[in-house]
């Protein structure tokens, strides 16, 4: 089973409409790092376009074509001085070349995770290495481990989305999750179920596949890599890491 996230752009920004406290977070440590950033794994512009607007001067990159047209089509709606501060990029993470550096790269909301072997997740901290400025950060964000979370249930993921695919209709996103424990990787099903106007039904599925990590293990892996941790947040209000915490968001410089 391979990834699909193009699969994921028809409805994203709707899905995440209300997700914005991770921002105000992505927002400081570009101001602190000062222009030019980068954020791998830009997706739709949920994050990267908010920033513009705040006069930080951004890349985004995305492996979707799909994703980076929304964020397009999204852009379109803005000034031009905020257009004139993004720079997006259809490239894949794990082996990228933008021949520019940054004072900030950024791996927001968990995407770091869709890397699954080693050799990806080297190759894509050894190309954001080479994008860093020598004082520049590099923070991702991925979640913290929580292996007593049921097995096989279905959630529900947020609010109903109405008027979606088309007017009348009604949208509801599921998802359910198991656990590969000996490759520490978690298989996720999305079940996006749409009611449509006239009555019908229609089940739409996801596959998805995140590595998780544990907090010492991803420290040794920043640290293998030529980085070394600063921070260690817990949630994107800065607190610091502990048993209950959602997040990992780590906060990482180049070894000296
Ligand atoms: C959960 S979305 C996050 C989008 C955005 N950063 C946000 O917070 O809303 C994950 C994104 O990672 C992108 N992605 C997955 N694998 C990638 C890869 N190897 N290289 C670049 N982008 C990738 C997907 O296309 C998708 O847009």
């Amino acid at each position: 089973m391979k990834n699909d996230f193009d699969a994921y752009s028809d409805f994203y920004d709707k899905w995440n409409e209300t997700f914005t406290s991770d921002i105000p977070l992505w927002l400081e440590y570009a101001k602190k790092c000062g222009s030019p950033v980068l954020e791998l794994c830009c997706g739709t512009g949920r994050i990267l376009i908010p920033l513009a607007k705040e006069g930080i001067e951004i890349s985004g990159l995305d492996v979707s074509k799909k994703m980076l047209d929304k964020a397009k089509e999204k852009m379109k709606k803005e000034a031009t001085d905020v257009r004139k501060r993004v720079t997006l990029h259809q490239a894949d993470m794990r082996n990228f070349n933008l021949k520019k550096k940054f004072h900030l790269i950024f791996i927001p909301y968990n995407s770091f995770q869709v890397l699954l072997s080693i050799e990806e997740q080297n190759g894509c901290l050894n190309s954001a290495y080479k994008h860093l400025t020598a004082q520049g950060k590099l923070m991702i964000s991925i979640f913290h481990p929580d292996l007593s979370r049921a097995e096989g249930v279905l959630r529900s993921e947020g609010d109903i989305l109405k008027d979606y695919p088309q007017s009348g209709d009604m949208t509801q996103i599921y998802s359910n999750q198991f656990y590969d424990k000996a490759k520490q990787i978690i298989k996720v099903r999305f079940f996006v179920d749409t009611n449509k106007s006239d009555g019908k039904f229609f089940r739409k599925t996801i596959d998805l596949k995140m590595r998780y990590f544990f907090p010492a293990e991803f420290d040794r892996i920043l640290y293998s890599n030529g980085f070394e941790t600063e921070e260690l947040f817990g949630d994107y209000d800065k607190s610091p890491l502990k048993n209950t915490s959602p997040f990992m968001i780590f906060v990482a410089k180049k070894r000296s």
